[in-house]
């Protein structure tokens, strides 16, 4: 089979590295001519709104699938009559506006952090009234990696927090004081078959992600990500790799938003799992048999942000595992990252604290 890939980032590089071996073929959409996906696999070279490029690309493939959420949704719904395009194109508009990510969630009896819709100054003053502070104000769409996020510790800040962002439909949201965060990743074949990762721990700085570790082990919190990932997976007859990142209080999971792809937060499953997100997320989409979701051991994942470490520094750490993206280095980029694994948590742990130095 000939599979599409709407983007070619370091996502989409992973997923075709573990295509490859099953004999699958891709072919890449990505308007700049050096995406992470151009060194493993073919570019068809466009912008992901450019409605005569996306035809082109069914044409194409037999089956398509994405590494990017921004991609116009209506324009998918044209080219998915004619081709299979996973996972499928509601699940994709709804992750892409914080709005519809939250009713959806809160329709399924998902907890979330309290929010209102923000359009006018008045709106935003209501919503800091009705939730209170602290807050985070957010735009609905096109946030990443704490993109487009502005938070409000006292009612001063609502002026500089509109004047900040108020040019797009936004979203305003109580700040959750959590202990800690944690993401679930599971995977739903066309078949119906389910298989669910252990839970990942990570630890953000400046809205970024920079590590995690995995399995988080806690039966209970492992249990409830379960059943809400499944009550999602069921509201779109889902095929693909799905992913719910949560805050955890008072020993309760708070979602806060969810990714219809392949997860930076998965990256240790390609050497701490059994079966990788993205082979998994290949078998699903072509309604393979999955894989297990097992963990083995214990992994770490750090993300080289902005600058790359010395590959030498890097591999002399036990248990290391460099995967570089042939990115360019830029503040706040994410250019590549590490896995450690050990037979320990301890093991592990001191891994990570060894790749953290090394990208200091
Ligand atoms: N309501 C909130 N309460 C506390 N922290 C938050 C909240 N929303 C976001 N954050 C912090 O900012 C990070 C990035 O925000 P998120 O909503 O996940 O946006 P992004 O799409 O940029 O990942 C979160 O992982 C968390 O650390
Ligand atoms: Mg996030």
């Amino acid at each position: 089979m000939k599979i599409g890939i709407i983007g070619a980032g370091q996502l989409g590089r992973m997923l075709a590295l573990s295509g490859y071996p099953l004999g699958q073929e891709f072919l890449f959409l990505d308007p700049s001519p050096d995406a992470p996906g151009g060194h493993v696999g073919p570019i068809l070279h466009g912008d992901f709104d450019d409605a005569a490029k996306l035809k082109e690309l069914a044409s194409k493939v037999d089956l398509i699938t994405f590494d990017v959420e921004n991609v116009p949704v209506d324009a998918i719904r044209e080219i998915a009559k004619t081709t299979p395009f996973l996972p499928q194109p509601d699940a994709l508009g709804t992750s892409q506006d914080r709005l519809a990510e939250k009713t959806l969630f809160r329709s399924l009896k998902i907890p979330t952090p309290e929010f209102h819709a923000v359009d006018s100054l008045a709106d935003l003053e209501n919503a800091v009234a009705k939730v209170g502070l602290p807050g985070i104000l957010k735009t609905r769409r096109l946030g990443y990696d704490g993109r487009g996020q502005f938070r409000l510790r006292s009612p001063a800040d609502v002026e500089a927090a509109w004047a900040a962002l108020g040019s797009v439909p936004l979203i305003y949201e109580a700040f959750v004081n959590f202990g800690r965060e944690v993401s679930v990743i599971g995977v739903r074949s066309t078949r119906g078959e389910i298989r669910i990762y252990p839970l990942s721990a990570n630890t953000h700085e400046d809205g970024i992600l920079r590590y995690s570790l995995a399995p988080y082990r806690n039966a209970g919190l492992q249990k409830q990500a379960e059943t809400y990932l499944k009550r999602v997976f069921k509201r779109f007859d889902y095929a693909g790799i799905l992913t719910i990142e949560f805050f955890v209080t008072k020993g309760r999971l708070i979602a806060n938003e969810m990714a219809p792809r392949v997860h930076n937060s998965g990256h240790w499953t390609i050497e701490g799992a059994a079966t990788s997100q993205f082979e998994n997320h290949v078998r699903a989409i072509l309604g393979l048999p999955l894989g297990s979701t097992a963990a083995i051991g214990h992994s770490g994942m750090v993300n080289f942000i902005g600058t790359m470490p010395q590959l030498e520094a890097v591999l002399s750490i036990p248990g290391a595992h460099f995967h570089g993206y042939g990115k360019a280095p830029r503040p706040n980029r994410k250019i590549g990252h590490c896995t450690v694994t050990a037979a320990s948590p301890a093991a592990r742990d001191k891994a990570v604290k060894r790749v953290l130095k090394t990208t200091a």
